[in-house]
């Protein structure tokens, strides 16, 4: 896997948050969120980007998708730069990377059915013909465990769990190559986070995807992905393959987030969610 060139690098990466002249004129000093963060994403793979609250996790994934702007680095799209560009043009740049955040279907619109907001992202994107929208959307609905007849629905009558999958459903007919998933199962019960999680292990296979995967749930990072990188203040500290990062970290950080987390090798016994996790794992 790693012997391709990278869909994504990031290289250097800084970015300075709400920096400005306040009021009666005292200044607020900007927040340096990102510190000189260097990281490669290859095709298909699953990074898990893991810290502790305000380590700078999401600020990062918003900058590599373009909705913040980066003070200082570059970041690479198959190899093309893509950063140093005005919001607007740098999303486009990056339409093929997009965003699930922990609320995933709360930006769904209350008065419209499901299949009008799905068949709307893809007008939007160009696609006039509204019988061609329809297909995509139906099929596509199915691709994420949804009954095609969901698309009359409306967003209240999905449950939480469903309504990830409406999400998702949304984002994927964009046809993005990567994933940003920021805490995708945040807020969701264990049994429903695992058929989730399971859900976005076939996703990945069936739409050729890779993630970035943004998780407090050491557990499920150790299970779900192929390389792990610590963040801490700002700071990648610590990045390696999973079986090597959770067998012997080196960074000190590394060793107390993992101290200060329950562990699967220690005597408890595998909940419900590791256990899915663990077959679909073994399906892949
Ligand atoms: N709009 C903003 N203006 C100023 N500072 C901000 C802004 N948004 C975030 N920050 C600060 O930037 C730092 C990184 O925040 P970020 O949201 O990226 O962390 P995170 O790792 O995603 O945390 P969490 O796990 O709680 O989601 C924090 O210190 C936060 O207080
Ligand atoms: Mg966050």
């Amino acid at each position: 896997m790693t012997s391709t060139a990278p869909i994504l690098e990031v290289r250097n990466l800084s970015v300075l948050l709400g920096g400005r002249r306040g009021f009666l004129r005292k200044t607020v000093l900007p927040v340096q969120a990102v510190k000189e963060v260097s990281l490669d994403l290859h095709e298909g793979e699953i990074l898990a980007l893991v810290g502790e609250s305000g380590s700078g996790k999401t600020t990062l994934g918003r900058t590599i998708l373009g909705l913040q702007r980066e003070s200082a680095g570059e970041i690479r799209l198959d190899g093309v730069r893509v950063d140093g560009q005005a919001p607007e043009a740098a999303r486009r740049a990056r339409r093929a990377i997009q965003y699930v955040h922990q609320d995933a279907g709360a930006a769904l619109d209350p008065w419209w059915s499901i299949g009008r907001t799905l068949a709307e992202g893809l007008l939007i994107h160009g696609l006039k013909d509204k019988a061609e929208r329809m297909r995509r959307v139906v099929e596509m609905l199915s691709a994420v465990g949804l009954d095609p007849v969901s698309a009359r629905r409306y967003p209240h009558e999905f449950s939480g769990g469903q309504l990830r999958r409406v999400a998702l459903a949304r984002i994927l007919l964009l046809q993005p190559r990567v994933l940003i998933l920021d805490e995708p199962t945040s807020g969701l019960d264990m049994s429903v986070r695992a058929t989730v999680l399971n859900l976005l292990l076939e996703l990945r296979k069936q739409f050729s995807l890779t993630y970035l995967f943004i998780s407090h749930d050491l557990s499920v990072v150790e299970r779900l992905s192929d390389r792990v990188a610590i963040m801490h203040l700002g700071r990648i500290v610590e990045m390696g393959t999973s079986k090597t990062v959770f067998a012997a970290p080196t960074h000190s950080y590394t060793r107390t987030l993992l101290a200060a987390a329950p562990r699967l090798d220690g005597p408890r016994v595998a909940s419900v969610e590791q256990t899915a996790l663990l077959r679909a794992r073994q399906r892949a």
